[in-house]
């Protein structure tokens, strides 16, 4: 797992930015595994400027979203799939149907579970993912006591994780769904390259257990410890507990520039 600490979030979007932008040079139909919350709002805007710049294209490229909410009404604004093509996916060049989500409103739940986990299989796995993290410690929503095997399902949220999402429900915690449905740790494990970044003080416990504690269900972030090839993009509040930081620093300071992420 490498850790980088970077000075604030535009930053980590731009060096994120810079991976995938490597990934789409070397490989134009990559797949990208693509994640809502705010933490990755910056290296959106990075990408959708360096595709208005000429530097990068997605017309041949795919995405997956991690996760989506069940019941809300397709014309929610709060819905993932509005979400993630308001912040990202229209912003740049995606082929028509290029991206793709788990169907929080499908009358069989666990049929669109398993025919996404196929979609993703059979565009030939994720080579990027990006993630961030909940205050819980949950990656997608696989909330604390998900199972370090799972692939995708319907979950229950979590109280915290409800409270923590109300800020996009007016502030009302009856308006939060109660259930989602999210790729599994396993689905999310199976991504060749892994960049999860995480900002500020309220991360700082989920940042501590993702790096430095034991893999555990309760911690569900920290399965990533398994995973050959994780990024973790922190800025100095998320890196605050973390006890290696001096290392991690020196590491990332004396790296040679060709190695990329
Ligand atoms: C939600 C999403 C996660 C996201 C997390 C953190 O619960 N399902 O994918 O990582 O929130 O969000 P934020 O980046 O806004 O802190």
């Amino acid at each position: 797992m490498e850790v980088v600490i970077l000075q604030d979030a535009a930053t980590i979007g731009g060096v994120a930015a810079d991976a995938i932008e490597a990934l789409l040079h070397r490989k134009p139909a990559a797949v990208l595994g693509l994640a809502t919350g705010s933490s990755p709002l910056a290296i959106y805007d990075e990408l959708a400027a360096r595709r208005d710049a000429g530097r990068i294209s997605f017309a041949q490229a795919r995405g997956f979203t991690l996760d989506e909410y069940v019941g809300l009404p397709a014309d929610h604004p709060e819905r993932y799939r509005t979400v993630i093509d308001t912040v990202f996916v229209n912003r740049v060049d995606f082929a028509p149907g290029a991206v793709q989500g788990p169907d929080g409103l499908a009358a069989d739940i666990p049929a669109a579970c398993a025919a996404y986990e196929d979609a993703i299989q059979a565009a030939g796995g994720v080579d990027l993912q990006i993630l961030g993290i909940g205050t819980d410690g949950h990656i997608g929503f696989n909330e604390p006591g998900s199972s370090l095997a799972s692939r995708t399902r319907i979950k229950t949220l979590t109280r915290q994780t409800r409270v923590d999402n109300a800020r996009f429900f007016g502030d009302d915690l009856e308006a939060v769904p109660t259930h989602c449905l999210t790729q599994g740790l396993a689905t999310i494990m199976a991504a060749r390259h892994v960049v999860l970044v995480a900002t500020g003080r309220g991360k700082a416990e989920a940042v501590h257990h993702l790096v430095e504690g034991a893999v555990s269900a309760m911690w569900p972030a920290t399965i990533l410890q398994h995973h050959p090839h994780v990024t973790v993009l922190l800025d100095d509040a998320a890196a605050r507990r973390l006890q290696l930081v001096d290392y991690y620093r020196e590491t990332y300071r004396s790296k040679p520039e060709w190695q990329g992420l």
